[in-house]
């Protein structure tokens, strides 16, 4: 992914997959192509109230409120084992505001073993966590001051709470970054109304799993044409079928996300299949088959209402 090496196009979401050593017992974590830790923020959260999460049709709804305990922890306690562990570590990062995401943005470029940095600006439960990834300005200027504070790649991770995805994931390219992550959570609500209450402590949150998959596709495809920065693919991933989809759909790599929660060995299964599904098209290297979808056909030019390139 330009400037960012993967051993493969399979990846771990951050936030659902711990700080990889509670999946050391089920997954062989240095098969992933790459490791995205819980987000961190400069100073410890304790994160929203409970319950912080509920399953819905085909997903869930997650309201955590980025719980974390610092950077500094981070790096203490997490960071050696995970750059232990061989795939390239990609730090998901929030910050209140500009300064702290360029604090921190600075202090991971001197950390032993970080690959790349995720700029979480999509984040939807908590204060402003959605600001950077819904104006443009904001976000070309934050992540302009990030890649000056630091030499590592930079991905921005992009929320679908917009009208015109394409809009902020240019703003991202034209303030440095090296590539887009899409989607985080669509923000949603879930009700009991034998209680007349919210099921979730926080009364919204973000839903997240295979619910979401045609929203994520629809934009990464619509990324993929916008940007001359690779994207990696996020949404609803579940199995080996759902990567080609994001594959050929312009997803240069992808990010598993909820699917680890009720099937922590998906990422080793889509990794055993996925030299047969490339095979189905003839394709015998990832990048063969990336952003290969023929769409739209002509008569369908007109289309859509919500028309990016
Ligand atoms: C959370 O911690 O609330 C979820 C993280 C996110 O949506 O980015």
């Amino acid at each position: 992914m330009g400037r960012l090496r993967l051993p493969n196009p399979i990846a771990v979401a951050s936030g659902t997959f711990g700080y990889a050593r509670e999946m050391a017992a089920m997954v062989d974590l240095r098969r992933l192509g790459a490791i995205l830790p819980k987000t961190i923020t400069q100073h410890p959260r304790i994160g929203n109230p409970p319950p912080r999460t509920v399953e819905t049709a085909a997903g869930m709804l997650n309201s955590i409120g980025l719980d974390n305990d610092g950077i500094e922890t981070f790096l203490a306690r997490h960071m050696p084992y995970l750059a232990s562990l061989g795939p390239p570590v990609l730090v998901s990062i929030a910050g209140k505001n500009d300064d702290e995401f360029v604090a921190m943005a600075a202090r991971l470029d001197q950390a032993p073993g970080v690959a790349a940095l995720e700029l979480n600006i999509s984040c939807p439960n908590v204060s402003g966590g959605v600001d950077f990834g819904t104006d443009p300005a904001m976000c070309e200027r934050l992540v302009a001051k990030a890649r000056r504070a630091c030499a590592l790649p930079i991905l921005a991770k992009l929320t679908p709470n917009v009208t015109r995805i394409d809009v902020i994931a240019r703003a991202a390219e034209a303030g440095g970054a090296d590539g887009i992550s899409l989607i985080n959570t669509l923000l949603g609500m879930s009700v009991d109304w034998r209680r007349r209450r919210t099921r979730l402590g926080a009364g919204m949150g973000g839903l997240s799993g295979p619910a979401i998959k045609p929203v994520a596709l629809r934009m990464v495809y619509q990324v993929a044409r916008a940007v001359s920065i690779p994207v990696m693919g996020i949404g609803g991933i579940a199995s080996v079928d759902d990567v080609m989809e994001f594959l050929v759909a312009g997803a240069t790599a992808v990010q598993i996300g909820t699917a680890n929660f009720y099937r922590p060995t998906v990422s080793m299964e889509i990794l055993d299949a996925l030299p047969g599904a490339l095979a189905e098209l003839g394709a015998g290297r990832v990048a063969d088959v990336v952003g290969t979808l023929e769409f739209p056909p002509p008569a369908a030019c007109a289309g859509p209402a919500i028309s990016n390139p």
